[in-house]
């Protein structure tokens, strides 16, 4: 049972894994034991979860930290020394996805019967898995030191692409090309911040494509867009109102955790983000620090899946985004990737 291994006094640290139903329960068991904690993501699935992750932080002063591999992406690091430098000037809106089929590969088994995550497909209609898409995106925007998430509204297609994807490959009498299901194809969160901006998370999991992040920031001096791999930047780019390339700009901003990392990390998974991310958390746990992504941020990322939810379910009416700083949100200076 997990709870005797958490207890182990030759453990440091705990890395979770399980299903996404598992995550918050084992994290809390984690922390209550005084491990520092990695929990892949989501780390919460419903609001209650969020907010017993940031009380069990805070009761026991353990470090707890959900595993978002694509905050330590290479190019979002570097853009994330872009903005800091002041490249983009005042950020007011990025444009973030998780878009992967993952229908075939992953929802379902060879046979079409839900695995664990096709299960959450039945009854709830959400934004199921927003935090590969936000990771960057928070530090990005300053989001819980200097800015929080403050309302939300999200609207879902209907549900067509999973009994589309078994009718065309098992047949339309297959039950699964049948079953109802509430979740729908492609669902699109829009996120205002208290000081004024917006954010577009899109979740796209249920339609044939290509794997995509969509990820755009854009300030009061420029604009990122990864799908271009280019920036323009009002003053600097050789042509106005034209895109140049992002290389460049990656090599001159490039972020001294790859610089450093760089010949341990290519063969790692993610193209060497992984290995980037669990180095800096096993770096935490050795020098008893603070995780690279804390607690705040964690719940932050998770809590789009209920509060997309409850939009979908109103009919797109905004919700009001918890700020599970409890304010402290407004003294936080940026601490993510900070060297
Ligand atoms: N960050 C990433 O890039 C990334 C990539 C893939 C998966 N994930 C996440 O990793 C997690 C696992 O995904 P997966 O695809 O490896 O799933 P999986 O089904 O292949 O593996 C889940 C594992 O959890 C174990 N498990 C289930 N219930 C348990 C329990 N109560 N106690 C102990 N072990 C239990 C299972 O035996 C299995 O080994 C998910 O949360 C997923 O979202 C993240």
């Amino acid at each position: 049972m997990y709870q005797e291994l958490v207890k182990r006094d030759d453990l440091d640290a705990v890395l979770i894994a399980t299903p996404w139903n598992w995550h918050t329960p084992m994290a809390l068991d984690s922390m209550r034991a005084g491990k520092y904690t990695g929990v892949e993501v989501p780390a919460a699935i419903s609001m209650d979860e969020c907010w017993a992750l940031v009380n069990t932080h805070e009761e026991t002063g353990v470090q707890c930290m959900m595993l978002e591999n694509w905050s330590f992406r290479r190019d979002n690091l570097a853009i994330l020394n872009m903005i800091r430098a002041g490249l983009l000037g005042e950020i007011m809106h990025a444009h973030c996805s998780y878009s992967h089929d993952c229908v075939g590969s992953y929802f379902f088994d060879g046979e079409g019967n839900p695995r664990w995550p096709g299960e959450f497909l039945v009854d709830n209609n959400r934004n199921q898995y927003p935090t590969h898409a936000q990771g960057p995106v928070l530090s990005w925007m300053d989001i819980n030191c200097g800015d929080r998430y403050a309302s939300l509204t999200a609207m879902a297609t209907a549900s067509k692409g999973i009994n589309a994807y078994f009718a065309r490959t098992k047949g339309p009498e297959h039950p699964t090309a049948k079953r109802p299901f509430k979740q729908g194809d492609v669902v699109t969160c829009l996120v205002r911040t208290q000081k004024g901006k917006t954010i577009v998370i899109n979740c796209d999991m249920m339609l044939p494509r290509p794997y995509d992040n969509r990820w755009s920031v854009q300030g009061t001096l420029g604009i990122y867009n990864e799908q271009r791999n280019s920036v323009y930047i009002e003053g600097r780019s050789p042509q106005s109102h034209q895109w140049e390339p992002f290389d460049p700009y990656q090599t001159e901003f490039d972020h001294p955790w790859w610089t450093e990392l760089e010949p341990e990390a290519a063969q790692a998974g993610h193209g060497g983000t992984d290995f980037v991310e669990l180095k800096m958390f096993i770096k935490a746990v050795r020098e008893k620090g603070p995780t690279p992504v804390d607690i705040y941020d964690s719940a932050t990322m998770s809590s789009i899946i209920p509060l997309s939810e409850a939009s979908i379910a109103q009919g797109g009416m905004p919700v009001e985004c918890p700020d599970f700083t409890r304010g402290k949100w407004e003294s936080t200076k940026p601490k993510f990737a900070v060297v």
